[in-house]
């Protein structure tokens, strides 16, 4: 879409598609401002297109609120999610890494996507949230059923819709059971936040949804660029503190999360065009990242050494993507496990297979060779 995104920003940097009825921002600095401008551009009314409704819904998911019932919610959960127990996750995640490399036969090719790069994420939002070792693999699994597509209903099929019910029932009783005997995990940390129960298991349910397939597509878009890009990935190998900024510079480049639907409350005029109120607004956070605007004449070219400018593909403004420490910190150990396991390794790109929905972009597929290094 990167050619029509550009023709967009040059052209039509507000876009109406009248056939599908929404409107689209593509510059950065159009949808950085939009993300921050929670009065006008609400979320309340749902964040992905194929799921919007004219009436704001009901639900204790912060990203689905607006202030001030979004202020709260984020409040009561940051007491319990804080930076230090994502940090003291980093021993777990490498733990996950390194089982699943040495789990990895790679004398023919291996799908990274399904060994490794999607693995990773649901195993460690399983430990995070303290799921019992018994439980994990049912759990994982359950995740996995979370984000099946379906070729004629997309991500809104029955296999999701029973698996996201399923999730949502092992988590209320869990929470009822850590009521009577909490542990030291995030879950009974949130039974202490002064949340309801509902509130608990959606909060949990969107730390799922929006903690697994993004951090998993991340890894798999490094993966191919990196392979696109062997000098950066050489880089890599010789001096593994670069790894934080390579991934930035994925997340700029590939973001996994490329487009963040609101709806507007009321007229808002951009450019000479006014938007209705009431119109859904895609806000297009990939095309942001490719705008020469924020990231000059060479923004189409991937440059882990490049000047780091700040990016939206971790939305901007109060939805600021909370866990973007731990997906940084996932993305970080997986980088460098697998490059101290693998230094060099070649995508067979014909036999890889994209996923396509409009709130991922990515892989689920993704074939290739691993070099042992010699
Ligand atoms: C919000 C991207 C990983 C939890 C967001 C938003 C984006 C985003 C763009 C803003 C959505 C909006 O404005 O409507 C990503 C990307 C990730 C990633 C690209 C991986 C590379 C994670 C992880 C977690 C997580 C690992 C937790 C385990 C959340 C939550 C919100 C959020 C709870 C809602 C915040 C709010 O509404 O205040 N993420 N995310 N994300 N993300 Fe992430």
């Amino acid at each position: 879409p990167y050619e029509v995104w550009r023709a967009m920003r040059d052209r039509q940097p507000v876009y109406l598609d009248q056939r599908r009825g929404f409107w689209a921002l593509s510059r950065y600095e159009d949808v950085a401002a939009a993300l921050k401008d929670t009065t006008r551009f609400s979320s309340a009314h749902g964040n992905v297109l194929e799921l919007m409704s004219p009436e704001p819904v009901d639900s204790g998911m912060m990203i689905l609120n607006d202030p001030p019932g979004h202020t709260r919610l984020r409040q009561l959960v940051s007491r319990a999610f804080t930076l230090r127990r994502t940090a003291a996750l980093e021993e777990d995640v490498r733990v996950v890494c390194r089982e699943l490399l040495d789990a990895i036969d790679a004398s023919s090719e291996v799908d990274l996507m399904q060994e490794y790069a999607a693995q990773i994420p649901s195993r460690v939002i399983s430990r995070l949230l303290g799921v019992p070792g018994e439980d994990r693999e049912r759990i994982r699994l359950l995740i996995d059923e979370c984000f099946h597509l379906d070729e004629e209903h997309g991500f809104v099929n029955d296999v999701a819709l029973t698996a996201m019910g399923e999730l949502g029932g092992y988590l209320d009783r869990r929470l009822r059971h850590l009521a009577e005997e909490p542990g030291d995990d995030l879950l009974s940390a949130l039974t202490q936040t002064g949340l309801t129960r509902r509130e608990t298991v959606d909060f949990a349910m969107l730390l799922v949804m929006a903690g697994t397939e993004t951090v998993g597509r991340l890894l798999g878009w490094a993966a191919l660029l990196l392979d696109e890009h062997p000098d950066q990935r050489a880089d890599l190998v010789a001096d593994p503190s670069l790894i934080p900024r390579a991934v930035e510079e994925v997340l700029r480049f590939e973001g996994p999360s490329p487009v963040q639907a609101r709806f507007t409350t009321e007229d808002v005029t951009l450019h000479g065009v006014t938007i209705p109120a009431r119109s859904v607004v895609l806000l297009l956070t990939s095309s942001a990242g490719r705008d020469e605007r924020q990231y000059g004449p060479d923004a189409g070219v991937f440059d882990l050494h490049r000047e780091p400018r700040h990016h939206v593909s971790f939305g901007y403004g109060v939805h600021f993507c909370l866990g973007a420490s731990l997906a940084r910190l996932e993305s970080r150990v997986a980088l460098e496990e697998l490059l101290a396991r693998f230094p060099t390794w070649s995508v067979d790109r014909d036999g890889s297979v994209r996923a396509h929905t409009s709130t991922v972009r990515g892989w689920s597929r993704l074939l290739v060779r691993l070099d042992t290094p010699t």
